[in-house]
């Protein structure tokens, strides 16, 4: 098999681990598409099932984007990251055991920005984790965290790679668009906040 096709189908296929539907079946007997945001991420996962389970999905959804990342790295270098990154994205946000219902890709795409450029992605994810705190809106975080990573590589990252740029953006551009609902919520003052459960 070629060798893109691999790296794109093992990636696809790695982002397809639901780690919140697949923790929420096993631990809950509860499907977390059916309750809060619909979604199968971590921050539904928190809302609907709590802080442990969260952050667990949290970790298990970055972990997808390292793996990801590093066979890709393995098999074509750089550009093997970039197909991995891409993919692994696509397979968590729709992933085709779950007909193609999964989550929004934040957690899997920091998994794959702190494998490719770590100080960059530390930063963003601190901006968004303060964003949060401020705001208590974790898509907001979210969105501004992705957004602000295409931007500091222009700004910080020397040599200019550019397509580690071209790369952030469609990251950065996939996660805008999963986010739509967020977008719609927020601008009605109807997204729900950290910390408001739903049973
Ligand atoms: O990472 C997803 C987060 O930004 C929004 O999740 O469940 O509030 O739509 P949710």
């Amino acid at each position: 098999m070629n060798k893109t096709i691999f790296i794109a189908a093992i990636s696809y296929l790695i982002g397809n681990f639901s780690s919140a539907y697949v923790l929420g079946r096993r631990l809950k007997k509860t499907d977390v598409r059916k309750y809060g945001s619909g979604n199968a991420g971590a921050t539904n996962a928190l809302r609907v099932f709590g802080v442990k389970i969260g952050l667990i999905v949290f970790m298990l959804d970055i972990l997808k984007g390292i793996i990801a990342s590093a066979i890709g790295n393995k098999i074509l270098g750089f550009d093997g990251i970039i197909i991995a990154g891409i993919f692994v994205v696509l397979g968590h946000d729709w992933p085709i055991f779950l007909k193609f219902k999964g989550g929004k890709g934040i957690a899997t795409s920091l998994g794959v920005m702190l494998y490719v450029q770590f100080p960059i992605a530390l930063i963003c994810t601190l901006i968004g984790f303060l964003v949060i705190g401020i705001t208590k809106y974790v898509s907001l975080g979210s969105m501004i965290a992705t957004l602000l990573v295409p931007i500091f590589i222009v700004l910080f990252d020397r040599p200019f790679n550019f397509k580690l740029f071209i790369f952030t953006v469609i990251l950065a551009s996939i996660a805008v668009f999963k986010h739509r609902s967020n977008i719609s919520r927020l601008m009605n003052g109807k997204e729900s906040k950290l910390g408001q459960r739903i049973q």
